[in-house]
């Protein structure tokens, strides 16, 4: 079978858990190679393991100039770059009155994505597939993390109008908004034991099997919109959210 991401590159930020984990893992099991970015190295010490000549790991923050240029320049020596997943975020719990929270995660979420984008802009190939990753909240509301929303719903409307930008330069720009995905960002909302059982039983109940999705499910589907099955999509935004957003 022919297999399109065979000895090709990817640059994946937010690799060291969760959906860049799974992003990273599917596309060296495809053949990619990944240069793979976070602060720490997480859940990529055992996959350096299994892929020591696919995978390389380049420690860095997003919010960093510094660190995206040397992100930027390890690129330049792996070689071109086909794939772009700027998929590093954060989510904080905090009361709509708080718009410092805003920019704190928009500088992660929003401007560290976007901002990763144009540092690896040159190196990038063409054609060339960058995948942003959004959120299924985006048009819904839920109380504590309108802020965390804000950043993605504005990454998702700059990326609509990037998208054009730039594709007449061979690039190819969308986004996936995951649903509810058992990952660590979960606990990392500031909320106690209880209260996070119990808002994972509300968002549970609205899911098609009352199961959160696996980060693997939302990065194939990352995969399909970085390959060439794809090749007509433009700046589109995919919710892969189990029906979440349906009811
Ligand atoms: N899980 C969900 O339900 C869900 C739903 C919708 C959207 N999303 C989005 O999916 C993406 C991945 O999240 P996840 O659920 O997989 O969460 P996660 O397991 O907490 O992973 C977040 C990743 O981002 C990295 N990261 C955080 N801040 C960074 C920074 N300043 N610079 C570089 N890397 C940084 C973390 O690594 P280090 O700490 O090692 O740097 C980690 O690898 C995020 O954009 C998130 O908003 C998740």
């Amino acid at each position: 079978m022919n297999n399109e991401f065979e000895q090709r590159m990817a640059v994946v930020t937010g690799a060291s858990s969760g959906i860049g984990l799974a992003v990273s893992e599917l596309l060296l099991q495809r053949g990619a190679r990944v240069l793979a970015m976070s602060r720490s190295l997480g859940g990529l010490g055992a996959l350096l393991e299994r892929y020591p000549e696919q995978l390389f790991w380049y420690e860095g923050d997003v919010t960093r100039e510094a660190s995206l240029q040397g992100l930027a320049e390890r690129a330049a020596e792996l070689g071109e770059v086909h794939y772009l997943v700027p998929n590093a975020g954060i989510a904080k719990l905090a009361p709509g009155s708080d718009l410092q929270a805003f920019d704190e995660q928009w500088r992660i979420n929003g401007a560290g994505a976007v901002n990763t984008f144009y540092a690896l802009k040159a190196q990038l190939a063409q054609p060339a597939s960058v995948v942003f990753i959004s959120t299924f909240l985006r048009h819904l509301g839920f109380v504590g993390l309108g802020a965390y929303i804000a950043t993605k719903a504005a990454l998702s409307s700059l990326v609509r109008s990037l998208a054009l930008e730039h594709a007449n330069e061979g690039l190819r720009l969308n986004l996936v908004s995951p649903g509810p995905t058992a990952t660590p960002i979960w606990n990392s909302l500031g909320l106690p034991d209880d209260a996070l059982a119990s808002v994972a039983g509300e968002v549970n109940a609205r899911l098609v099997d009352n199961e959160f999705l696996s980060s693997e499910a939302v990065a194939e589907v990352v995969l399909f919109q970085l390959s060439q099955g794809a090749r007509g999509v433009y700046g589109q935004d995919w919710v892969v959210d189990k029906g979440y957003t349906l009811r």
